[in-house]
């Protein structure tokens, strides 16, 4: 059924909140499930749509799941299977993360290949390359990637030529049970990869350096159990901090963890808003009118992040002066752009630059998410925009938002969902 989450906006948010646990961290922590016989169960796992996709490959591969609010409890001890069909691998691009897992696991891995998606073209030649040097056989033809070690995996030195998230991930997943010792160079630094590392140690891996330039990994035997609890959204929770700066708010985010928000807090303080931060809470208060963010350009961690881009553009728009954003990380990441622009924003985009042009006042109109970020974008443009705003593609929302309307109305936004 389709779905719209209709705004009137204008509406001050006031109040507090506490935000769900970090989709891009129980992702790679679920595929990483399959690396045991034991059992693993994952606290403050967020339910969005993408970690159903994630939860449906672990019972294809033969897992037992079980759910019960935010807590995940997986069986891996029978998994017999080690291809993941299209239909799973459409559900989710980074359905991908399952491959070192799976290959480690099952000595095989059979995928079809992801392809792109939303926010364009999204290669995976970082994550071969990465199996490849464990000693992986891998084969690509008719759209399918058949990867093989009957004799195992074998550690060594991988250097990344870019610091890939995901290649990272699944570099970590395929080098923890693999003979010796493995080394990756130039890792992804993200908060999401140390809290992985940290599942892994939990279950017996001997990770070291996560979160650091280099990644070791003393390759062993097997993993046990463990008991985990997914770090908080640092995405989820600069979203509504972007929301309680466009409408003058003044809000307290819980739970979250304030270092992982250190590149993104000097933003809201250039554009004027009071931060608080207190333990695991965070006190944002917004001025009547945000100033401009002179230069915004995303970087791998701890820069600015990708995912925070298009809330943040959303931000901006309302902000007296011109803004500067630069997307270095995503080819083409501005599809947010024209739907911002319908609703009165002034932004020009060329190639990886964007210039927004704070304008008074957004106006509402009806708009179209198009992928998971921007369409978190539109409902904070939504929120400050005057009138009623109605945005269709509310699934790309879902796939990395819980409880998005019931915590923006609780705060006093006007917002929700009409089924059509
Ligand atoms: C992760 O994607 C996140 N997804 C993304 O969040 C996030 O935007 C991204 O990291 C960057 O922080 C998950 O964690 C599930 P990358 P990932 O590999 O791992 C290029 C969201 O909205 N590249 O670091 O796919 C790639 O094309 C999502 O929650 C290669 O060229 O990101 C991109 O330009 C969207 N070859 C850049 O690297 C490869 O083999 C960064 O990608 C792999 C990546």
């Amino acid at each position: 059924m389709m779905e719209k989450i209709v705004i009137e906006g204008g509406k001050r948010l006031k109040g507090e909140m506490t935000v769900h646990g970090a989709k891009n961290s129980a992702l790679p922590i679920l595929a990483a499930t399959v690396l045991t016989t034991k059992r693993t169960v994952i606290h403050n796992c967020p339910r969005l749509t993408d970690i159903d996709a994630a939860i449906n490959i672990l019972r294809h591969l033969g897992c037992v799941v079980d759910v019960d609010g935010d807590c995940v409890t997986v069986d891996a001890s029978d998994i017999n299977c080690w291809d993941i069909p299209d239909t799973l691998m459409r559900e989710m691009r980074s359905s991908v993360v399952f491959l070192g897992a799976v290959l480690a696991r099952t000595g095989k891995a059979s995928f079809s290949t992801p392809g792109g998606c939303e926010i364009g073209l999204r290669p995976i030649d970082l994550h071969l390359f990465a199996m490849s040097r464990l000693g992986a056989k891998i084969n690509e033809e008719y759209g399918r990637l058949e990867c093989e070690c009957p004799e195992g995996l074998v550690g060594d030195k991988i250097a990344l030529s870019f610091p890939s998230v995901g290649a990272t991930e699944n570099a970590m997943l395929a080098a923890v049970t693999a003979k010796g010792t493995t080394s990756i160079i130039n890792c992804a630094r993200e908060p999401e990869i140390s809290d992985l590392a940290d599942f892994l140690n939990g279950c017996g891996a001997k990770i070291s350096g996560a979160g650091e330039g280099v990644i070791v990994i003393e390759g062993v035997k097997s993993l046990g159990g463990t008991e985990h609890t997914v770090i908080s959204d640092r995405i989820a929770a600069t979203t509504y901090m972007a929301a309680a700066a466009v409408t003058q708010g003044q809000i307290k985010i819980n739970n979250i963890i304030p270092a992982h928000l250190g590149p993104v807090i000097p933003m809201f303080e250039e554009a004027g808003c009071d931060i608080n931060v207190c333990g695991h809470s965070l006190s944002i208060s917004a001025p009547p009118r945000l100033k401009r963010i002179k230069t915004i350009r995303t970087m791998p961690y701890p820069g600015f992040p990708t995912d925070a881009q298009a809330p943040i553009m959303a931000m901006i728009t309302v902000a007296d002066g011109t803004s500067m954003i630069i997307e270095n990380i995503f080819e083409s990441r501005y599809k947010h752009v024209n739907e911002l622009v319908r609703l009165g924003a002034k932004i020009k985009v060329e190639s990886k630059v964007a210039v927004v042009e704070g304008v008074h006042c957004l106006y509402g109109a009806p708009v179209i998410a198009g992928d998971l970020r921007g369409g978190a974008a539109l409902v904070v443009a939504g929120l400050a925009a005057k009138g009623t705003t109605e945005i269709e593609g509310v699934n790309h929302i879902d796939r990395g938002h819980a409880d998005f309307e019931k915590n923006l109305t609780l705060m006093g936004a006007i917002i929700r969902r009409e089924k059509e």
